[in-house]
């Protein structure tokens, strides 16, 4: 079927106003398809219909290159017309992604090489040179990005508990009342703070995204000078989007919570980054210990790890330019290990689902890369609290991390019937099973099928062990020694209350 690049057009305005719920006039063509906050799955179920409309898989890559709707559908008309050039002249062309329904176009090959060193620039002007500094024991006004997030939540009952400071945390909300609301409903949803919000809790309206983190020149100069400490746990966590479409909340709003920090009087910030810092090649098979330099950024191919290393760049530029900082880098945060209550939507948590409905795991040397989430909330607020931290990056990372292996061999223990095949194996099954919205995977596919580097490994291959550095958390486990804050081991202890949490909340049913 031909469709031109006006039927295209037309075809996304009405799709992507039925998906927001919104008319189709409302809906503006040149407007960059990030700016409508799509989540992964609402992204996905786009792609999806745009797939079967199409006849053919479209690369998210492509909303790299073609970020709104007139020049994404511009682009497929004409990958239409490629095809069709293809097929007339009897030709099939080799594509070097051999599964049947993985993206033929918009491979890592075509996609020029993005210079993360040179997205790494942190605005001259955020310098804390001519700002007062007087570190605080006991910050009495905290700034805190991402409280209506999964890690949010918990720092934020880390700091009713180890403070008696007021929270001002960033929210994006229509009014107070709406930030208001959405904190407490995601405090509840993690069991914390029932009831009512705690009065130490202040949201305040703002995105990331903005200059001024969209406070406005007023508001910002009053936090600017009013604020003692600032918590930054915000960012866009999506494994489908490109850096392009993640920069502005991830990187740019990172330079802003740094010159929030340096304007007026001195505030420490204590980042949250992450593991994936080292995604680089360079690190594979290395030891990479907590002080250790990560300079290298080639190699890193997700959108998401991209934007985490070039804002951890900004926040050691800050750090250099005398700015006081702590880093966080957690792996995979799990669920609470008391009670169990984690975040459903996490990769973890759809992978493990999403194996169950297919009744197979990869037969993969992969470690389990995660902490529970109370071990990691405290950890982070027990550190910033240390003047000896300032300056250092810490490694959430599990000290005895287990490997896929265990988890599927408990799994097969409790009673679902699961077996462990040979990864081809498995993603061919995946390509079969998570081509619906039904199938927790689903809106990992372009996570786990899309292939990148020149030997076209999928992540799932570049996250194999052995292409993988092991991260010490040894300098983390003894900065934290003088606490009693110790990371839950991941035993079956700590799986039934997962599972256990998982089936109540029915994310998971018994029998599956
Ligand atoms: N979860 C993990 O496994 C993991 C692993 C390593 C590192 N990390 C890092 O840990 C931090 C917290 O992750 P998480 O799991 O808590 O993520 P999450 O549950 O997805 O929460 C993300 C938070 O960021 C906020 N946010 C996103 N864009 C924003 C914007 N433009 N303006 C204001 N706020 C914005 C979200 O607000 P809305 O509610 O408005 O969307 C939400 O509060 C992140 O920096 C992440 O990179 C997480």
């Amino acid at each position: 079927m031909s469709y031109s690049a006006a039927d295209i057009q037309v075809w996304m305005v009405s799709n992507l106003a039925e998906l927001l719920g919104v008319e189709a006039d409302e809906i503006d063509i040149d407007e960059n398809l990030e700016n409508y906050g799509l989540d992964s799955a609402q992204a996905m179920t786009l792609v999806s219909k745009l797939e079967e409309l199409l006849g053919f898989q479209p690369s998210p890559l492509l909303l790299w290159h073609y970020p709104n709707i007139a020049s994404l559908s511009q682009r497929l008309a004409e990958e239409l017309e490629e095809k069709s050039d293809v097929q007339d002249t009897g030709i099939v062309k080799q594509t070097i992604n051999a599964m049947p329904s993985a993206t033929p176009k918009g491979n890592a090959s075509e996609i020029p090489i993005l210079n993360l060193q040179s997205e790494a620039v942190l605005d001259p002007t955020i310098h804390p040179g001519g700002a007062t500094y007087t570190p605080l024991d006991k910050p009495k006004k905290i700034f805190l990005t991402g409280g209506t997030g999964f890690l949010g939540a918990f720092i934020i009952r880390e700091l009713l508990e180890q403070t008696d400071a007021e929270i001002y945390c960033l929210v994006r909300a229509a009014s107070l009342h709406d930030g208001k609301n959405k904190l407490q409903k995601n405090l509840e949803q993690y069991g914390i703070c029932q009831n009512a919000l705690d009065a130490r809790i202040i949201p305040v309206i703002g995105d990331l995204a903005q200059p001024l983190l969209g406070l406005g020149a007023e508001v910002f100069q009053a936090f600017a000078a009013n604020i003692d400490t600032i918590y930054h746990s915000a960012a866009l966590l999506n494994y489908v989007y490109p850096y392009s479409a993640l920069k502005t909340a991830n990187v740019l709003g990172t330079q802003e919570i740094l010159r929030l920090a340096c304007q007026i009087k001195v505030k420490p910030v204590h980042y949250v980054s992450s593991v994936a810092v080292f995604e680089s090649p360079v690190y594979a098979g290395k030891v990479v210990k907590e002080d250790d330099d990560f300079s290298h950024w080639e190699g890193i191919f997700l959108g998401y790890s991209q934007t985490k290393w070039v804002a951890e760049k900004l926040v050691k530029i800050a750090s250099d330019r005398g700015l006081p900082v702590t880093i966080h880098r957690p792996p995979l945060i799990a669920g609470d290990s008391q009670t169990g209550i984690g975040n459903t939507h996490d990769f973890i948590n759809l992978m493990v689902k999403g194996c169950l409905q297919m009744g197979s795991f990869p037969d993969v040397e992969y470690l389990l890369d995660m902490s529970p989430v109370d071990y990691v909330s405290k950890a982070v607020v027990y550190l910033s609290m240390q003047k000896e931290s300032i300056g250092k990056a810490f490694h959430l990372q599990h000290p005895q991390p287990v490997t896929l292996k265990f988890l599927v061999d408990w799994i097969s223990s409790f009673g679902y019937p699961v077996q462990i095949i040979p990864y081809d194996e498995w993603q061919a099954e995946l390509i079969k099973n998570a081509s619906s919205p039904e199938n927790p995977l689903y809106t990992l596919r372009p996570f786990l099928l899309e292939r990148w580097s020149e030997e076209q490994l999928t992540i799932p291959d570049l996250y194999l062990q052995a292409k993988r550095p092991t991260i010490s958390c040894e300098a983390t486990v003894k900065a934290l020694a003088g606490s009693s804050i110790t990371c839950p081991p991941i035993d079956s202890k700590l799986f039934m209350i997962y599972t256990a949490y998982l089936i109540e909340s029915g994310f998971l049913s018994v029998a599956l």
